[in-house]
């Protein structure tokens, strides 16, 4: 193990009681042992990761971790492993192998094995250390940022959880080679929704290197990986539960979280349900004159120009706003809506009448952007 490694800036995340460094580099996992030397050094290690992401990448992190003991806890993949129920055997599992209080956790997957891996650390033995290593775009710039942890119920997601921060989290943009592209696409919808929260230059990047970035160079991917982890990390270590700052970062999801549960998880992945409520948000912004409509415009390609995404199909918006009203967000039964004020700037608007938002997505529907994507 050579001293003087070179390390790539990192972004910090600061919260109370806990700071860690976000490092993003390409070609960063066949480093991992070197960077995660000061956390790891002289401790027991777990790797939980789920099978297509060990099979493609595991022989990789063995590599770069050796010499290094690690056990390795594989899941199948998927967002209906998140549930009690695996975390129970992952808890087992870590017990059975011996894993103690000093141990460290490594989650090495997309959100799914991010938040049960996070959600498995702060309830094992009270809590052990984890670090992350996201391996899909979505993870990269927003689940594996900001320690909150869980795992859904049948009655809905994420409904069980915990605010746990990571030790280190390593993003290489080079994993995304293997991610199917549709998953690339949803995981930008969500780099496009930390541009128009807080970013005009990185609205600017998306908008001028399409091209690239949806045939995954990882140049094109590194910036925008590192411009979104690093609103998101500043966003964090200003509020990191979820008062009224951290809520920006719920643009496009009041309308995005009500369309995935209406069509029951099956329709959408989650960033592509994001950016239909964030078509949403925006016409929502234009019409109550706190958008002008050049801005609305602009908001509208760049989000249009990222697809396509499946139409919304016969789901009746009716069925959607009333899936609105029982999401956890809502607070004392009032919905809140972040709404676009400008490229880089987003207000929080309350008491926006059902029906109002009933015909935005009716019209949406009618108009469907997407329908001219490619
Ligand atoms: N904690 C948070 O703040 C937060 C924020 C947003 C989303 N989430 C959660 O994240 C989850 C979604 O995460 P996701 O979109 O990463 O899904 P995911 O973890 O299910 O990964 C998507 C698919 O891609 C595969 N995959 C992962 N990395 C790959 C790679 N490099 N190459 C090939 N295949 C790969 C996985 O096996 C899986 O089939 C949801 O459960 C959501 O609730 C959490
Ligand atoms: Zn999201």
């Amino acid at each position: 193990m050579t001293k003087n490694v070179q390390h790539a800036d990192p972004i910090l995340v600061k919260v109370p009681g806990a700071s860690y460094p976000i490092f993003i580099q390409n070609g960063l996992l066949s480093k991992a042992g070197e960077y995660l030397q000061p956390v790891v050094a002289g401790r027991k290690m777990f790797i939980l990761s789920d099978s297509t992401v060990w099979k493609f990448w595991g022989k990789e992190l063995s590599r770069a971790l050796a010499p290094h003991p690690c056990s390795v806890l594989l899941v199948a993949p998927g967002e209906r492993q998140k549930q009690l129920g695996t975390v129970e055997k992952i808890a087992l599992q870590l017990a059975l192998h011996g894993a103690e209080r000093s141990s460290v956790l490594l989650a090495f997957g997309g959100g799914v094995v991010g938040d049960m891996g996070g959600f498995a650390a702060s309830v094992y033995l009270r809590g052990i250390d984890y670090v992350q290593i996201p391996t899909t775009l979505l993870a990269q710039v927003d689940s594996a940022i900001g320690g909150k942890t869980g795992v859904n119920l049948a009655a809905g997601k994420n409904l069980v959880g915990t605010f746990y921060q990571p030790k280190i989290v390593l993003s290489d943009p080079r994993l995304l080679r293997t991610l199917p592209e549709r998953e690339l696409r949803a995981g930008l919808f969500e780099a496009i929704k930390c541009a128009v929260i807080g970013d005009p230059d990185l609205f600017e990047y998306l908008a001028q290197n399409r091209r690239e970035i949806l045939k995954g160079k990882t140049a094109a991917l590194e910036q925008v990986i590192r411009a979104s982890a690093a609103l998101k990390a500043l966003v964090v270590s200003k509020d990191e539960k979820e008062g009224d700052l951290r809520r920006v970062l719920n643009f496009g999801h009041t309308v995005g979280h009500a369309l995935e549960a209406a069509t029951r998880y099956r329709r959408f992945l989650h960033g592509e349900a994001v950016a239909w409520g964030m078509l949403a948000a925006t016409r929502m912004a234009a019409q109550t004159d706190g958008l002008a409509p050049q801005e609305a415009d602009r908001m509208v390609e760049l989000i249009r120009s990222y697809g396509p995404v499946p139409s919304m199909g016969k789901t009746p918006a009716s069925e959607i706003c009333r899936h609105m009203t029982v999401d956890k967000k809502v607070r004392d039964g009032v919905i809140h809506f972040v709404l676009p004020r400008r490229v880089g700037e987003v207000t929080i608007v309350k008491g926006i009448p059902q029906q109002r938002v009933a015909s935005i997505i009716e019209e949406l529907k009618r108009t469907d952007p997407f329908r001219q994507t490619q």
